[in-house]
């Protein structure tokens, strides 16, 4: 397992000030941009333009979740805009390894997103293509849901099948991810946590991170 990694989504952020909100999680390991197009999911937010805008106003890297259709098509333009890494969804892609391989190849680390119901099983032999897999803890659309317990065997599962393939693979979960809920997530194996509601919600998000970091190390 790798070292914990603590990633604040801006979905709950103020969007008319992103740039400021951006600078109050100056600690955290990675910023999550939750890429929608209204067809994958019922909701609309960023595109390649705005995420460029994104990394050039902070140092931290940006850590791209893209829950749109046909990913095989549009991922790469996220990789251009200086995404550091580019999550998609398996459900939405044709041919996975051919994209994992097009991310690495274009210098950006490739990750794989599975929603509450796809199995990880199926995609064990993927393992060694990716550098991180995504286990979604809601419904992929909306900030501040719930957090489904249902998920946690799909992380230990996961877990164990990097372990039996004795991967690097990094192992992110979103959603409902809080102070409540991350030392499940971590006990299970998870080492990467998205909070948006959480990180966004307190006064002071930085000391959130922190926070969450610290529970997830216990
Ligand atoms: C949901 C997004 C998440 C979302 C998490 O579809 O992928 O990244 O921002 O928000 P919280 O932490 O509030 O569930
Ligand atoms: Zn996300």
């Amino acid at each position: 397992m790798g070292h914990i990694q603590i990633t604040p989504s801006i979905l709950n952020a103020d969007f008319a000030r992103l740039g400021e909100e951006v600078g109050r999680i100056g600690s955290a390991d990675w910023v999550h941009v939750d890429v929608m197009d209204n067809h994958f999911v019922p909701n609309l937010t960023f595109g390649p333009t705005m995420v460029e805008a994104l990394a050039r106003s902070t140092d931290v890297p940006l850590d791209a979740h893209l829950m749109i259709e046909d990913a095989d098509r549009n991922a790469l333009a996220y990789v251009e805009a200086g995404a550091r890494s580019v999550t998609f969804h398996v459900e939405a892609a044709k041919a996975p390894v051919r994209l994992a391989r097009e991310i690495r190849a274009h210098g950006a680390r490739a990750a794989m997103a599975l929603k509450p119901a796809t199995p990880v099983d199926p995609y064990e032999d993927l393992l060694p293509e990716l550098d991180m897999l995504l286990v979604m803890t809601v419904e992929p659309g909306f900030g501040g849901q719930k957090f489904l317990d249902l998920c946690l065997p799909k992380i230990r599962r996961a877990r164990e099948l990097m372990n039996k393939h004795g991967v690097e693979t990094w192992l992110q979960v979103d959603g409902g991810v809080s102070l409540d809920t991350i030392e499940r997530c971590a006990e299970a194996g998870a080492d990467v946590f998205v909070a948006g509601s959480a990180v966004y919600s307190a006064d002071d998000p930085d000391r959130m991170v922190a926070e969450l970091r610290a529970r997830a190390e216990a």
